[in-house]
């Protein structure tokens, strides 16, 4: 087998492969390490089949959506997980199969509803149902203490008390332990009785995740996250630099258009000079009347320049093929010294 842990902060994904077939599946793949898994299967000379998540995670970002997309391979999850791009549901009992290695599914619920664990071999991908010298919390949407009860003393402490434990979390550094350890060593499952271990559960009063709703947002729908709607603008435009727009300013040089995307009140107060304004929220809509040349060279900015670059983005789509974002936005424009034309 072949096997990397690859941690981002305390989350903690897998890529697990069958040598004789090269067949690989990424457990738990996190937004922030897309290309080090891809370079990973590429020197490792595998090609990933299955994009597993153990749960809805609520405190980072999947990358499963997306690498479902470039690589063209199911994202898997169980049943109880209602994700649109889920393409293949499985469900307690059941296994995934990988040349070789065959995966196979526990139900856990409890940390959240659609929550499973992944049995391999010798060891067990717990998800966020049991981690190390801990367990999951049961305190955000779906999460459910008496489950969590049921799948731990009924299920996961039931393997073999040297089965390996690889979480999807550890804040600590950890790589691993195994069932055995964790029955001895693990506080919370000191509580071994229900209603002590459920009482402990409702009263732990953790501090909400960050990015915890727009994570359960994406990660339950596929959508985007911010930070990734803005890297794909900027991925669309080209940049100029303020040094360059100022130049082209002084010189007149090919009539660039400065256009502003600021609201009104902005713009009024201060601007770069012979500025165009059409505020990011008219851009559609007013398009059409103001930048009848659809070839003529254009430079978007804002207060920013994060909103200009989806502004110069959304003007490509639109056809207009010279349109570049400033690179920087007005407040550094203004920072560095450079000319302000105010309204009268
Ligand atoms: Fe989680």
């Amino acid at each position: 087998m072949i096997f990397h842990q690859m941690r981002t902060g305390g989350c903690l994904s897998y890529i697990v492969g069958c040598e004789s077939s090269c067949a690989a599946a990424i457990i738990d793949p996190e937004e922030g390490l897309i290309e080090h898994y891809l370079a990973a299967l590429a020197k490792d000379g595998l090609r990933a089949h299955y994009l597993i998540d153990t749960h809805t995670h609520a405190d980072h970002f999947s990358a499963s959506r997306e690498l479902s997309e470039r690589l063209r391979i199911p994202v898997v999850m169980h049943r109880a997980n209602p994700a649109p791009f889920v393409e293949m549901h499985v469900d307690d009992g059941e296994m995934i199969v990988l040349g070789d290695l065959r995966i196979s599914v526990m139900y856990t619920p409890g940390h959240t509803i659609d929550s499973m664990s992944l049995v391999l071999d010798d060891r067990v991908f717990t998800g966020d149902t049991l981690l190390i010298g801990g367990t999951g919390r049961t305190d955000l949407p779906s999460g459910d203490p008496d489950m969590l009860y049921d799948s731990l003393f009924d299920g996961l402490l039931r393997l073999a008390p040297d089965v390996t434990v690889y979480p999807a979390h550890d804040y600590k550094n950890r790589e691993s332990s195994t069932i055995g350890a964790e029955i001895d060593g693990n506080p919370r499952l000191a509580h071994k009785e229900r209603a002590s271990f459920v009482e402990l559960m409702r009263t732990l009063d953790l501090k909400a995740p960050r990015h915890l709703t727009e994570a359960l947002r994406t990660n339950r729908s596929g959508g985007q996250t911010v930070a990734h709607l803005i890297a794909s603008a900027r991925e669309k435009v080209p940049f100029m630099s303020m040094r360059e727009v100022r130049r082209r300013i002084d010189t007149a040089e090919d009539n660039l258009i400065v256009l502003d995307v600021r609201e009104k009140d902005a713009f009024d107060r201060g601007r770069i000079p012979g500025s165009l304004h059409i505020p990011r929220g008219q851009l559609e809509l007013r398009v059409n009347d103001e930048l009848k040349d659809p070839s003529q060279r254009i430079v978007v900015y804002c207060e920013f320049g994060v909103i200009s670059t989806l502004a110069a983005a959304t003007l490509k789509e639109l056809g207009f093929d010279r349109s570049v974002a400033l690179d920087g936005g007005f407040k550094s424009w203004q920072e560095a010294g450079n000319p302000v034309e105010v309204a009268d």
